[in-house]
């Protein structure tokens, strides 16, 4: 079978920066409390009027900007994101819309933030049966209109952003070897974001705009990170001690730091950018590879390690080899 991995790579933050000290300012925390548990310095907010296709429309621009020829023969476009426009049409419909991929299949994908891992692995699935060429898969949120802006329990950590890739054939030896996903719904009221019914299936009320039970997840984060990286190193024939660098879901650097202790791979091996964009949902897996790329810290032939996980709750692990 051919080789399959990431021929482009672009990304996008809007400008506007909140500081920890912005959230101390209006509510009842303190820059310090966020920072010390969270690792989270400031994010990025879109600007009033500015939405998730807009972002991820920005994020295949920069792609294009670095490889103009990068969407010749993408005949299917992805769009993770837990903050589409509208139900439908679907933001992967609209961004595909505006970038001159009209025609091309489109459709939203609900993982919320592991989906960009997810989407990688749809669109391997994709060209290996045949049914695309090329997939772009972005990865875009506004997160800060989702979350009521007065929980402190949510609000301060969640960021937005985009970033979009190309899926397609590269030269053997290189591209993805193995994914791992799962969800597990029995977490779906530690997580959640109400749409069309009031409540979980067996009663759980969903209230407010985002519910969350922060140590909940926080465990769960751990645990599946840990056993879904193990496990997809195992099935591509791989130590912990292969990996260059870890790629992770950016939502807390203590969740990092025990997810990392349970692979095996030392943080010094691991791409860390939540400190300025926060968690950024399906966004920040390409956020801190394309970062990665650019400093230079991810270069030619090395080993990758994707790991995300999310509202579902849901996760991700995928090998990769850049
Ligand atoms: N400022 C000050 N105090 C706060 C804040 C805040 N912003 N938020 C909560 N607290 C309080 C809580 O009310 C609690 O008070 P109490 O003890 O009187 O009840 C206290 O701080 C301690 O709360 P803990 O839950 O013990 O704090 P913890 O160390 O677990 O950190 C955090 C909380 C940061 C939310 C952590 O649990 C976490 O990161 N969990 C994972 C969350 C996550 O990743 N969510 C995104 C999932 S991805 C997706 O798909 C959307």
């Amino acid at each position: 079978r051919p080789s399959l991995g990431i021929t482009a790579l672009g990304t996008y933050v809007p400008e506007q920066v909140v500081t920890n000290a912005d959230f101390e300012a209006r509510m009842d925390t303190s820059a310090e409390w966020i920072e010390s548990r969270t690792g989270i310095r400031e994010r990025r907010f879109a600007a009033p009027g500015e939405f998730t296709s807009d972002l991820g429309v920005k994020a295949v621009q920069d792609l294009l900007v670095r490889d103009p020829d990068a969407l010749r023969e993408v005949d299917a476009v992805i769009c993770a994101t837990a903050t589409p426009d509208a139900l439908f049409p679907s933001t992967a419909a609209l961004i595909a819309g505006q970038v001159g991929l009209v025609g091309a299949g489109a459709f939203d994908l609900s993982t919320a933030c592991s989906g960009f891992v997810y989407g990688l692995s749809m669109a391997q699935g994709l060209i290996l049966a045949g049914t695309a060429r090329r997939v772009l898969v972005v990865g875009a949120e506004v997160l800060s209109r989702l979350v009521d802006q007065d929980d402190r329990n949510t609000a301060i950590l969640f960021g937005d952003g985009a970033g979009a890739a190309v899926v397609g054939e590269v030269p053997s030896g290189y591209g993805f070897q193995n994914f791992v996903l799962g969800a597990d719904s029995a977490g779906g009221s530690s997580l959640y974001a109400p749409c069309m019914a009031d409540r979980l299936p067996g009663g759980f009320p969903m209230e407010g705009r985002v519910g969350m039970n922060g140590r909940e997840v926080f465990k769960f984060a751990v645990r599946v990170l840990g056993d879904s990286g193990t496990q997809v190193l195992a099935h591509s024939g791989l130590t912990s001690a292969d990996v260059d660098w870890v790629i992770p879901h950016q939502a807390n650097i203590r969740i990092i730091e025990a997810a990392n202790a349970r692979f095996g791979v030392p943080m010094s091996k691991t791409v860390v950018n939540l400190g300025r964009y926060g968690n950024t949902s399906s966004a920040t897996v390409p956020l801190a590879l394309r970062e990665a790329l650019d400093d230079g810290r991810v270069q030619d032939g090395q080993q990758l390690l994707l790991v995300a996980f999310g509202g579902g709750l849901s996760w991700a692990a995928g090998t990769l080899k850049w």
